[in-house]
This record gives C-alpha cells, structure tokens and sequence, in this order.
C-alpha cells in the first residue's frame, strides 16, 4: 500500500450514527486511510449524516461548500457522504454539489472499500441500495486497540413501526436484529479492549429478535461476560416493552436504572394520528410496572409539539403527561414535515404557535431535569471513570442514571468504576466524593 491517506470523519445525529463512523473508519483503514481530526489534513473528508429533521440536507451542502477552498488548495481530496441523507438523496447529492465522490447509505457501509477503491481510479460510488446481506458479516474485523471504558454496539437496525412522522423506515429501512452470537463475540472483543459498559443500540432495539429471549435474553447473556460492568441500551418503543425486559431492570443488576422510553405526546388524539399504536394510559401503566420493579429508574424521553391537528388542549395533554412521570432528562421537538411521510400531507400548526409549546415544554421538562438532578445530592452512587476532567487530578464519567459526574481523586483512574457520595449538582452535571473504588 502507498503511503498513509488520512480521514476525516464528520458525524451528525444519533449514537447509531456514532458506531457507525467507528466502523467505516475501521473499513478505511483497509484502504490505507487513518483517522485525522483536522480536515485540513485529510486526503478524505467523510460526512455521516442525519435525515431527521428539516435542513437536515441543506445543511449539508452548505457544509460541503465550507470545504471548497480545501478542495480547491487540494484537488486530489476526496467528498464522501454517508448516512440517513445518503440515503434519502442518493444520486441527487451529486448533481447538486459535484465535488461529491462518493455517496452511501447506511445498509452499504460494507462496500464502503471497493467504493474507496474505484476512487483512486478517478471514478464516482454511488449505493444506497438495501442488501439482503448484512452489512456488520461482510465489514472488515475491529479493530484490535486499547478502547474508552464506554461503548456502543448496535444489534438492530431500521424500524417497521412507521410513526407517520418519521423518515427512519424509509432511510434505514426494515427492522433487522443481528444474531446474538455474533452480537456476544463483539462484546467480549470489547470487553477485552478494556470496555467496561456497553450501549446496545436500536431504532426499535427493544424489538430485537436475534435472540429467542427477544432484548431481555441477550441482556442476560451479556450480563455474564466478566469484566462487563455496565449495560443499557437506547431506542425503544412502548409497545416493545415486553414482560422479560421490564423484570430484567428489576433483577439484571447490571442493567443501569435508565431507560429512554419516547412517547411523543400525551394526548390520544394526536398518538393516533401519528400512528404510534398506543394511549397515554397505556404509556404510563408501562412507566409503573418499571417503577415497581426499580423504584430509583431515571426516564428519559423524546416528544415533538405542533403536530398536525395539536391543540392548546392536546398539548395539555402532553403537559399533564409529562408531570405525571417526571423525567430526569429529555427531548423536544418542533414537528418538522418530512417529504414522504405520511404526517407531511396534513395542515401544520402555525410555526409561533409550536414555538411557544416548545418553550413552554422545555421549561417543565427542564424544572424536571434540575429537580433530578439536586435529588442525587447526598446519595451514593457508582460512577465509570471515562476521561480526565479539565481540573487537575479530576475524572469525569457516567452515574448509574447516565449523570456527567466529576470527582477529583488521585485513588482511581480511567475505566475503574468508583462508588462516590453526590455533593453538588448543577442542571447538567454532578459533582461527587471518592469514597472507594468498586470494580
Ligand atoms: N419532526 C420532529 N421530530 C421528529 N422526530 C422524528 N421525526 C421527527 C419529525 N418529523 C423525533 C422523535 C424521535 C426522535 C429521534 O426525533 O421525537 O423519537
Ligand atoms: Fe421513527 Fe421511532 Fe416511530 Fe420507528 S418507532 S418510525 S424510528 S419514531
């Protein structure tokens, strides 16, 4: 191989699109491309996006045209789009902003090397197709290196659920769960690399069916890899919230007591117009049987306001929801039309009118967050050491509920996990007292 190209990556929106910069990255390395921060420095500029929301393309563009001048002092620096836009645009991105060499979506990441490869010979890549293979079979091996105490490892793909609002069924297409042999094996190569929590991710992840205890059965094997300390996993449905996985946060003492569980909105009306197949009582008998097993949980939550058809009184709804779960921590959105969507069609609320619900939220669940927050003060708690803090002697991690946590010891360092007492808090972060290292 010639000598060294350098990448550099870009990543917008979730954590799945988090993973999958790592593994791409990883896929490069095969092509002889290593990591750069500085795009300056790059032989390629990757951009994985997100399709979410609106500009989410236009964004896009006008973040290609920054690098313009790059290209310009650099004519041989490659453009590569990946992700949920890549997908939802496909060739058109190309047409758009020519300097584009390369576009694939998020079921292709394992051509990604042969797409590399046409490259040097001065061709485009263009796939955004939906392969039967799976991708995460056909990528290279992981790498082998030392890892951050905290990982993520994504074991579903796509959603089937179809919101009327989302565009996920069409970017990332059907749900898929890969095998929980092949899931475990990544766990414990993880775990060798010095990982000591593990994120399970998902579009629907409690929908998982590649084990034939669903979620909860591969929670369970999961638990039993030692040096394994913490496991969660990020998104769910309501209506996946089988009977396994509710118990499991009871009885799985490395499951961590947090759970992001959306809801969207708390009237009836509006669930039913966004096709989400459940009521607002529903959603909050789910929240008492979790409580009932695990008392302390943490919920978090994802809503959007202004959809097509909200009044001040479903938004009421939404309101009176919230207060009656109280949430340690969550977002909120605007409605935001997504072209081919079900919800695009219909009459939006008036823009001043979201705007103002989504404040009013905002300030409720905010109050929340802060409530939460102070409520850690004086209880005890473990934390993940991650990294060192911008103090000195100062390590910053994760409490059991997912709280930034900043403790200042010379007793302990990154990875081990360290039982602390809260002692101050702030609406985004905690600061603690080392009282003995536990694991
Ligand atoms: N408009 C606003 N918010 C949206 N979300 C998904 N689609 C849209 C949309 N069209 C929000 C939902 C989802 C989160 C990931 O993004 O709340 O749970
Ligand atoms: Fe989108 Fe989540 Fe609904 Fe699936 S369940 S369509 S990913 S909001």
């Amino acid at each position: 191989m010639a000598g060294k190209k350098k990448l550099f990556v870009k990543t917008y929106g979730c954590q799945m699109n988090v993973y999958d910069s790592e593994r791409m990255q990883e896929a490069l390395g095969g092509q002889g491309y290593e990591p750069t921060a500085a795009p300056e420095d790059a032989d390629m500029i990757l951009l994985n996006t997100c399709h979410i929301r609106e500009k989410a393309a236009e964004k896009i563009y006008s973040e290609l045209g920054r690098y313009k001048g790059l290209k310009a002092a650099k004519p041989d620096l490659k453009f590569a789009v990946a992700g949920c836009v890549a997908q939802a645009e496909g060739a058109e991105i190309v047409k758009r902003q020519p300097m584009v060499d390369l576009v694939v979506g998020p079921q292709s990441y394992h051509k990604l090397p042969a797409m590399a490869k046409a490259l040097d010979g001065g061709a485009r890549a263009i796939d955004t197709d939906f392969p039967l293979e799976d991708k995460f079979d056909h990528l290279s091996a992981r790498a082998k290196a030392k890892r951050a105490p905290a990982a993520f490892l994504t074991v579903q793909e796509g959603c089937d659920k179809f919101c009327a609002f989302c565009v996920v069924p069409y970017t990332r297409g059907a749900e898929v769960s890969r095998p929980s042999a092949r899931v475990l094996d990544e766990a414990r190569q993880l775990v060798d690399q010095g990982v000591r929590e593990i994120t399970l991710l998902g579009q629907n992840v409690n929908a998982y069916h590649g084990h034939k205890g669903g979620l909860a059965g591969l929670i369970w094997e999961l638990a039993d890899i030692d040096g394994l300390a913490r496991i969660r996993f990020t998104t769910s449905h309501p209506n996946d919230m089988d009977d396994a996985l509710i118990d499991a946060h009871g009885q799985c003492d490395k499951l961590m007591p947090y759970l992001h569980l959306p809801v969207q909105s708390g009237s009836d009306k509006i669930l039913k117009a966004m096709a989400r197949k459940h009521t607002a009582s529903q959603y909050l008998k789910i929240i008492d049987r979790l409580r009932a097993v695990r008392p302390d949980l943490l919920l978090s939550g994802d809503f959007i306001v202004g959809f097509p058809g909200e009044t001040e009184a479903d938004f009421q709804d939404t309101l009176s929801l919230v207060r009656s779960v109280g949430y340690g921590q969550a977002y909120s959105f605007k409605y935001s039309a997504r072209p081919g969507t079900p919800a695009a069609e219909k009459a939006t609320v008036d823009d001043a009118t979201a705007t103002d619900r989504l404040h009013r939220l905002q300030a409720l669940l905010s109050e929340q967050q802060t409530a939460a927050q102070n409520a850690m003060v004086g209880r005890e708690t473990t934390v993940l050491f991650e990294k060192p803090g911008r103090e000195a002697g100062q390590w910053v991690g994760k409490s059991e509920h997912l709280q930034a946590v900043h403790v200042l010891t010379s007793q302990a360092g990154k990875g081990d996990l360290v039982k602390v007492r809260i002692t101050q808090a702030s609406s985004n972060s905690l600061q603690g007292e080392f009282l003995e290292k536990v694991g």
